[in-house]
C-alpha cells in the first residue's frame, strides 16, 4: 500500500464542479491582479476567523514578514521566537530587518516555553512570535500575560493552525488562532489543511492600523495607484488562488473534523506505547501534522526505515532546529543551548495526516509502527 503524508486528488472530486467554476468565472472575467474575489474570501476569512480585517497576500513567508513591519517591527529590533519551526518564520523576522532571539520548546505541545520567553527579554525585545506548530496553540495566556507587562506585541504564526482554537482564561471563550495577537499569520501552501493551487498567504488583524500599513505593503507601498508612501512588496493574494479558496473554505470545518478522526484512530491504535500529540484541555487542534515522538533516535529511525520500506511517507518536521542552521552561526548559538527542539529533531517523526485517510490506511501504517518499535 502507497500512502503519503497528504494526498491531494483523493478529496478533489467532493469540489471540482465548484471549484472549476470558480477557477472559470476568473479566467472570463481576466481580473488576475486584485480581483473581487480577493477581497470577497478576505471577507470571508476574517469572518471565519472573528477578526475584523484580513489581507491576502503571496505566501505564508510573506504574511509574517509584511505583518511584522506593518506592526512596526524594524532594525535593532529583537523578536522572541521557537528554533523548532520551519525557517519562513525567522526569514520574516530577519526580512523585516529584526533579529530573531530564541526560546525553548515545551516538551508536551512543542510550543513556545512561556518561562524560557520570559529569561529571553532584553530592553530590545519587541515582539513575540509564537508558532502554533502542527496546529497546537501555543500556551497563548501565558504569552499575552508576557506581552502585556513587557509591552510587547504578539505576531502569531498560524501557517499550520488554521481552525484551531484557544480558550482563553479571561473570558472562558474559544478564539480561533490568529485572533490573539496583533496580527496572525496564514499560509495557505497546497499541503496547509486551507490549501491553494499554488502559493498564498492572508495576514488578520483588528488593528486599522496594520491592516492599512500591510494593505499598502503588499502592493508597492502604494494606496492609490502610482502614488508610494514606504518602499513595499509585489505580494497580493492571486484572484484564482482566492476563488479557490473562497469554494475550500465552506468545507474547512469539517476537514478540520475528519483530521480530528484521523489523530483519534492513530491515538486509539499507538497511544499506549508511543508519545502521541496531546490536545490542552484549552485548545483545539488542526492537526495540519500528526507528530508522534518515540524514546530515541535509533527507535525513531528504525520506524521510519521501515515505512518507507513499505510504501509509507513520513517527515521529520524539522531534522535541523534553527538555531543549528548554518545561516544562523552569526546569532552564535550552539548545540545543547535549546534541548527540547533538539529532542524533537531527534525523536519525532510526522506520519500520513489528511482528512480522507482511512481506517484501513491508518491501521496498515500503525501495525509497522507497532512492529518495529519494539
Ligand atoms: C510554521 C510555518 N511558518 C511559515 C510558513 C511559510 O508559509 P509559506 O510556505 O506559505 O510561505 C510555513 C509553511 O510551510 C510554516 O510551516
Amino acid at each position: 500500500m502507497k500512502i503519503q503524508m497528504t494526498d491531494l486528488r483523493v478529496g478533489y472530486p467532493q469540489i471540482k464542479e465548484e471549484v472549476e467554476k470558480a477557477i472559470m468565472a476568473v479566467l472570463k472575467k481576466t481580473n488576475f491582479i486584485l480581483g473581487e474575489e480577493v477581497e470577497k474570501f478576505e471577507k470571508e476569512f476574517a469572518e471565519f476567523c472573528g477578526s475584523k480585517y484580513a489581507i491576502g497576500v503571496a505566501s505564508g513567508t510573506d504574511a509574517l514578514k509584511i505583518a511584522l513591519l506593518a506592526s512596526g517591527i524594524g532594525e535593532g529590533d529583537e523578536v522572541i521566537t521557537s528554533p523548532s519551526t520551519f525557517i519562513a518564520t525567522t526569514e520574516a523576522i530577519v526580512q523585516s530587518k529584526a533579529t530573531p532571539v530564541f526560546a525553548d520548546i515545551l516538551p508536551d505541545t512543542y510550543t513556545l516555553n512561556p518561562e524560557e520567553v520570559k529569561r529571553k527579554i532584553t530592553p530590545r525585545t519587541r515582539a513575540i512570535l509564537p508558532v502554533h506548530l502542527y496546529g497546537h496553540p501555543a500556551d497563548m495566556d501565558a504569552i499575552c500575560d508576557i506581552a502585556v507587562r513587557h509591552n510587547l506585541k504578539i505576531i502569531e504564526d498560524c501557517a499550520q493552525a488554521f481552525t484551531a482554537q484557544y480558550r482563553t482564561s479571561s473570558d472562558g471563550k474559544w478564539h480561533y488562532t490568529g485572533t490573539l495577537g496583533i496580527a496572525g499569520c496564514f499560509s495557505f501552501f497546497p499541503a496547509k489543511n486551507l490549501g491553494a493551487f499554488g502559493d498564498g498567504g492572508m495576514i488578520i488583524t483588528d488593528s486599522e492600523e496594520v491592516y492599512n500599513k500591510a494593505r499598502a505593503l503588499r502592493n508597492h507601498g502604494s494606496f492609490v495607484r502610482y502614488y508610494h508612501e514606504m518602499d513595499g512588496f509585489n505580494s497580493r493574494l492571486d484572484t484564482i488562488q482566492a476563488a479557490v479558496l473562497s469554494v475550500k473554505l465552506k468545507y474547512i470545518s469539517r476537514w478540520t473534523a475528519m483530521r480530528n478522526e484521523v489523530a483519534a484512530r492513530y491515538k486509539s491504535m499507538l497511544g499506549k506505547d508511543i508519545f502521541v500529540p496531546v490536545v490542552k484541555e484549552n485548545c483545539r487542534h488542526s492537526f495540519n501534522y500528526y507528530n508522534l515522538r518515540f524514546k530515541n533516535k535509533t527507535i525513531r529511525d528504525r520506524v521510519q526505515k521501515s515505512l518507507t520500506d513499505n510504501g509509507v511517507a513520513s517527515q521529520i518536521y524539522y531534522p535541523v532546529p534553527l538555531h543549528l542552521q548554518d545561516v544562523y552561526k552569526y546569532l552564535g548559538y550552539k548545540k545543547g543551548d535549546f534541548p527540547v527542539s533538539e529532542m524533537v529533531s531527534d525523536e519525532t517523526l510526522a506520519l500520513p495526516m489528511y482528512p480522507e485517510l482511512n481506517d484501513e490506511e491508518v491501521t496498515f501504517i500503525c501495525n509497522i509502527i507497532m512492529s518495529s518499535a519494539g
